[in-house]
């Protein structure tokens, strides 16, 4: 009988994300801070004799993420991470997989990373390959710069493209509610909107170092000092081609989170409160004030990409 195997990925929040000016690779050089949270992409992987590749999308009963949108072709990450994994161990066999999103999607919250993370665990698993988690990390920054974080989870620091981890302390859970939109925002585009704006001297380039306040905050589990220091060099960017998200970051700070921030990318806003109660509260004022096309909350730091057994 064919064995199926299931992996399940964290999704993150930038609580730094500072970037550097373009290189000549078209990335750009970040110091970012990770911190994974407890909203899970999960992928089914069951392998099939004919070499194939086939994929589908579903989300959870009820769930408010739109999955229109997501390729089932080559072009799914989740697809990309089970050819590179074929081909690097030379693997005849095909796979079927399954993702089942709880990530909104294009939201600037990793989920098509988590996707390739959790396809990446999952299908080496189903395959037997025995392949080490740092191997696995290898392969997946080639798929995607978030991708390592996924397969890591927790909180961690990330150099280069955001691929370079390195563990990070933090005491305590933090709670945030997330204020995801229907349209997604280009993270290629955002980017280059913050290219223009340092250009035309509307944005200061950054000082690239790992923000001292983040981490204190972190390691105190204090969310007020850690509202007080989040740095999101694309949330003036993201705001720019997306400006109804100022209307969410307004409506956060009505509802007196600690901190509220656009995610990553964007457009996603992480708003970030005192206590899971505070959290609710939160989201209730965002969705009255109809400034979202969905809320959810999530805590974080949660952990990395694991099997999950039956
Ligand atoms: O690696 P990922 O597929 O997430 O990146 C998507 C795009 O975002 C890249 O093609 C690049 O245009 C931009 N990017 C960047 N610098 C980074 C990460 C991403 O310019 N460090």
């Amino acid at each position: 009988m064919t064995r199926s195997v299931r992996a399940k990925a964290p999704a993150k929040v930038n609580l730094q994300l500072t970037v550097g000016p373009r290189s000549e690779d078209g990335y750009h050089p970040l110091v970012t801070i990770f911190q994974a949270l407890d909203l899970w992409e999960t992928v089914e992987a069951t392998p099939r004799t004919d070499g194939e590749i086939a994929l589908v999308v579903d989300v959870p009963a009820g769930s408010p993420v739109d999955a229109t949108g997501v390729p089932t072709d080559a072009s799914n990450l989740a697809w990309r991470a089970a050819e590179l994994l074929a081909e690097t161990y030379g693997i005849a066999d095909g796979i079927d997989l399954r993702i089942v999103k709880s990530v909104p999607v294009a939201g600037g919250m990793a989920g098509g990373s988590a996707d390739a993370a959790a396809a990446l665990v999952a299908c080496a698993e189903a395959w037997d390959l025995g392949v080490p988690r740092g191997e696995l990390a290898r392969l997946g920054a080639r798929l995607g710069a978030d991708v390592p974080f996924s397969l890591h989870g927790h909180t961690a620091v990330g150099l280069g493209r955001g691929d370079r981890l390195t563990p990070a302390m933090s005491h305590g859970h933090f709670h945030w509610v997330l204020a995801t939109q229907a349209a997604g925002l280009s993270t290629p585009e955002v980017y280059g909107e913050l290219d223009r704006r340092r250009e035309a001297g509307e944005q200061l380039p950054s000082d690239m170092s790992v923000d001292a306040d983040i981490m204190t905050a972190l390691m105190a589990g204090d969310p007020v000092a850690l509202g007080d220091s989040l740095i999101n060099d694309l949330e003036q960017p993201a705001i720019a081609l997306m400006p109804r998200l100022e209307s969410v970051l307004d409506a956060a700070d009505e509802a007196e989170a600690c901190a509220a921030i656009v995610s990553g990318s964007g457009p996603t806003v992480a708003a970030l409160a005192r206590s899971r109660q505070h959290a609710l509260a939160i989201a209730a004022h965002l969705r009255a004030a109809k400034v979202a096309d969905a809320v959810l909350t999530a805590s974080g730091p949660a952990g990395g990409t694991v099997l999950v057994q039956e």
